[in-house]
């Protein structure tokens, strides 16, 4: 019987394995509940009194031997194992990286910014924590103008000089103090207000501002531009200026785009009229020229103001303003494109 064991133990020294599987069988053959180790433990019994030291110490280094291979075998083929997953196959193409899309909110800018600058405008850019000075008082917005009231104004602290721009207006004033006549450019950026959060309003959103300024220009170049703007960003070639009150602006209109009336979407968004209003715009106040170091003797100019979220919701048939804000994929991912 001990020759037997030891012809084991030899087996279980030279026992090789290509898999894990193969270690297994190998364990659950010599050191299973059913396995051979077990039935060779039961047979002490009848082992000759004078033989049981030799068959104690010999099936006890046969147990201890193979259990050290199957560890041994075990730890190698498992760190194969991870070496495999670590390295792949260096030969695959890798995976695709996926695209991500732009917010629809550039999307728009950009295209506005664009169509703007076919016809020489610059963009400028400012601080969206401003001064009062550059968002009320230059703009003809003195302390305690009951105009000021249009615009519900997030204050920074409790100092009333410092606020959250109420809109890029303020970016034309920094731009008139900084630049001679001519002057054309659109400001682009957030703004933000104290207002309720609806479907159709928020406090934070993005306008885009156009400010002109040079020798003998008229309220003609003006709706001129504008219209120019509706065919280019709408393909829409009727607007219409609608009398209206800006403390910076003198005289000041809104503008209004003929939607049409052909499907129901345009009726409910232009409330059956078939127009629609995108902005505000009118001749820079010459209290704000004065208040910019330019002489309104010398100079005229206009202004324009539109919301982009208002603009990217026609365009892309929005009907909730606070998708722009929830950053959910689905519905970003709808705006892949290469503009
Ligand atoms: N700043 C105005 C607003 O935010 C828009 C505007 C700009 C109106 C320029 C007229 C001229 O409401």
């Amino acid at each position: 019987m001990i020759d037997e064991i030891k012809k084991y133990i030899a087996e279980a020294e030279d026992f090789q394995a290509k898999t894990l599987e193969e270690v297994e069988q190998f364990r659950i053959k010599v050191l299973g509940s059913k396995g051979l180790l077990k039935d060779y433990f039961a047979k002490f019994k009848s082992v000759p009194n004078e033989l049981k030291k030799e068959f104690g110490q010999t099936i006890n280094a046969w147990k201890n031997i193979a259990e050290n291979k199957v560890a041994e075998l075990k730890e190698s083929l498992e760190s194969q194992e991870t070496n495999k997953n670590e390295w792949g196959d260096l030969t695959r193409p890798a995976a695709p990286i996926a695209l991500g899309s732009r917010h629809p909110i550039s999307l728009v800018k950009n295209q506005i910014v664009d169509v703007f600058s076919r016809i020489g405008f610059n963009v400028s850019e400012g601080p969206e924590i401003e001064d009062d000075w550059h968002n009320f008082t230059a703009l003809n917005l003195p302390e305690y103008h009951p105009a000021r009231d249009m615009q519900d104004t997030f204050f920074v602290q409790t100092n009333p000089d410092v606020l959250l721009r109420t809109h890029t207006s303020s970016v034309q004033v920094r731009y008139m103090e900084e630049n001679k006549p001519p002057i054309r450019t659109i400001s682009p950026g957030r703004v933000f207000r104290n207002e309720a959060i609806s479907a159709r309003s928020h406090c934070i959103f993005h306008q885009v501002e156009g400010l002109y300024i040079d020798k003998e220009v008229s309220f003609a170049d003006m709706k001129q531009t504008l219209l120019y703007f509706t065919k280019e960003m709408f393909g829409k070639s009727k607007i219409r200026l609608r009398p209206s009150y800006f403390p910076f602006t003198e005289p000041s209109a809104e503008i209004d785009i003929y939607w049409g009336l052909k499907t129901e979407t345009d009726y409910k968004i232009t409330k059956g009229t078939g127009w629609l209003e995108i902005g505000g715009c009118g001749m820079v106040d010459p209290n704000v020229l004065t208040n910019c170091n330019i002489n309104p003797k010398e100079y005229s100019g206009f202004a324009f103001g539109m919301g982009i979220e208002r603009i990217a919701m026609l365009l892309h048939q929005i009907g909730d303003i606070r998708m722009f804000y929830e950053n959910d994929m689905r519905f970003l991912e709808q705006f892949k494109s290469s503009f």
